[in-house]
């Protein structure tokens, strides 16, 4: 881990040290701000591509949608805002959005701050990291909740026709099992300081 710690987890409310300011970067909460709103416009796009085809096809076609649209949608929205954007997990569906090690201490820490009884819609956290390269980039992470409508996807008890479709496309799926309320993942983001 960088030398900044993760005791800062709860709300929108993230401090810093002075530090990280000294060599005249962005200031952090303007980068917070265009970071929750890229998150917003991915969770958007996303639900509703993904409302779209559980009403036309159901399941069955939703997770051809899934599995067809979500990293290009991932990918223009990324674009559109000049962020490195995308979601991962600890329990993976799609072995493309595994998460690097900065990414599987935050999400741990979110597992441990939701088994703790944390509210998940506010736990969030960001950071300014030194890359391998000496380069400085902003980090930040939402979680994700499991909601009702992601139950017949992620929950414990997902139709055979479904599981079937899943297991065909995503041999290691991992993303099953989860209930209302779990911490289903979290949102991802990434800009070069
Ligand atoms: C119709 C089935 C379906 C429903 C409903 C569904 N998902 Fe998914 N989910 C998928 C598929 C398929 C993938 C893998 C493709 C992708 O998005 O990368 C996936 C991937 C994900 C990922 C990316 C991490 C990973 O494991 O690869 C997250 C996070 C996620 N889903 C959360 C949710 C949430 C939250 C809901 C409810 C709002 C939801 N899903 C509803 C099928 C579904």
């Amino acid at each position: 881990m960088h030398k900044h710690t993760l005791a800062i987890l709860l709300g929108s409310t993230i401090t810093f040290s002075s530090a990280v300011f000294a060599d005249g970067h962005s200031d952090v909460k303007q980068l917070q701000t265009e970071g929750k709103k890229t998150i917003m416009d991915l969770a958007t796009t996303l639900k509703k591509e993904l409302t779209g085809a559980m009403k036309s096809g159901g399941p069955s076609e939703a997770i051809k949608v899934c599995n067809t649209k979500a990293a290009p949608l991932t990918d223009s929205v990324s674009e559109k805002h000049n962020w490195q954007v995308g979601r991962t997990s600890l329990k993976l569906r799609n072995p493309e959005n595994q998460a690097d090690s900065w990414e599987k201490a935050v999400l741990e820490k979110f597992q441990q701050q939701a088994d703790e009884g944390a509210d998940l819609a506010k736990l969030a956290y960001s950071e300014i990291i030194t890359d391998a390269s000496g380069q400085k980039v902003f980090r930040m992470m939402k979680a994700i909740p499991m909601g009702d409508k992601c139950l017949s996807c992620h929950g414990s008890e997902i139709k055979p026709g479904v599981a079937k479709q899943l297991d065909a496309l995503y041999p290691e799926d991992n993303a099953r099992g989860f209930s209302k309320g779990d911490l289903r993942g979290a949102f991802t983001l990434k800009k070069v300081l």
